[in-house]
């Protein structure tokens, strides 16, 4: 089906991706039509092995290098000068392609068999949840994709890093699950971050929009105690809407203000439980937005996860996720 020009949806060890030939402008159009996602924002190559991604890359930096022998196969994304037979199409017109080397035997697998790069964004529509399950990908796109591969929950649960190696330094683009440090021992010094976006300023990475990731319903972050979310909730739930609240496992103890249990279940809530390490967070998040959005949920309360370079991914995902506007 690759072959043929078709698209087919695969698990990758971050999220399903919605592949298709990464060499073939009409199947990339598709995947364009298929999200809804606008034509401004490049796809990711995907590829099997360093050799094969250096033939898509112009210029291949000596960051790049120490960046792929670190993490490949893996969770991360290299933004490199592209070839010039590279489809425009994937690129979106820009000179530099973005490529990984995932490490799911059925990504793999899927790669080797089809013998041509894939081109695969996360497999939902644009600005909805990225689908960590092959139900996922089957609710958001249902007949806009010809065949899903089934692999089972992926380990990872967001999106890879993307990391800019095609000018002199290296930008982080999209923090994912490698934490910063181990990104930057790899590349012996400091990573760059993108200059924040302002009003009409370009864009640091053409498909850094803010709002993405989201659910239906509005997503609220609380910072401070147990209470804070308590009387929220309690707000909401009187003026009639349907609450969802992602709480971590080490949420329980709620020691002044009374009992959190009884109070959010008095309102009909719906609570879920989020492991409290950021792995475990992490590869559960998506699954429980999807869940609360099933659940008909109008508001979703979540808990501010830790600052620290480990909840880097996750921040970054639950503030994209949150975002009005
Ligand atoms: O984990 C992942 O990366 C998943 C799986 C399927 O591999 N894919 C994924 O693709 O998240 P997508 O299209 O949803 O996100 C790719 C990100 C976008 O933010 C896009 O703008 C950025 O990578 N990107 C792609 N090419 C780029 C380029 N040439 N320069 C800068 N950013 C680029
Ligand atoms: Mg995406």
């Amino acid at each position: 089906m690759i072959r043929e020009g078709g698209l087919v949806a695969f698990p990758t060890e971050t999220v399903y991706g919605l592949g298709a030939n990464a060499l073939d402008p009409e199947a990339i159009e598709r995947i364009f039509a298929a999200k809804g996602r606008p034509a401004y924002n490049p796809l990711i190559a995907h590829v099997s092995d360093v050799t094969t991604a250096r033939e898509l890359s112009a210029r291949w930096s000596p960051a790049a290098d120490l960046l792929a022998a670190a993490f490949w196969p893996g969770p991360l994304t290299l933004v490199v000068p592209k070839q010039d037979d590279v489809p425009a199409r994937l690129t979106a017109g820009l000179p530099t392609v973005a490529i990984r080397v995932p490490s799911h035997p059925v990504a793999r697998a899927l790669i080797r068999e089809a013998a041509v790069p894939i081109a695969a964004p996360s497999a939902n529509r644009f600005t909805e949840l990225s689908p960590t399950l092959a139900t996922h990908v089957v609710k958001g796109l249902a007949d806009r994709v010809d065949l899903v591969l089934d692999g089972g929950p992926t380990s990872l649960g967001i999106e890879s890093t993307v990391i800019d190696v095609s000018s002199g330094e290296a930008v982080l683009l999209r923090p994912g699950t490698i934490p910063r440090e181990a990104l930057e021992e790899a590349v012996g010094g400091r990573l760059s971050l993108p200059a924040p976006i302002s009003g009409s300023a370009p864009r640091p990475g053409p498909g850094m929009v803010e709002r993405h990731y989201s659910p239906r319903a509005q997503l609220i972050i609380l910072s401070g105690d147990l209470s804070t979310l308590v009387v929220r909730l309690t707000d909401e739930a009187a003026e009639g809407r349907k609450v969802g609240v992602l709480l971590s496992s080490d949420d329980h103890g709620f020691e002044n203000g009374g009992d959190f249990e009884d109070s959010a279940l008095a309102t009909g809530a719906n609570i879920l439980r989020l492991p409290s390490d950021p792995d475990g967070y992490a590869r559960e998040l998506y699954a429980a937005l999807h869940a609360l959005d099933e659940a008909h949920c109008d508001t979703i309360l979540a808990r501010q996860v830790p600052e620290g370079s480990a909840w880097a991914g996750v921040r970054d995902r639950l503030r994209r996720a949150s975002y009005e506007g």
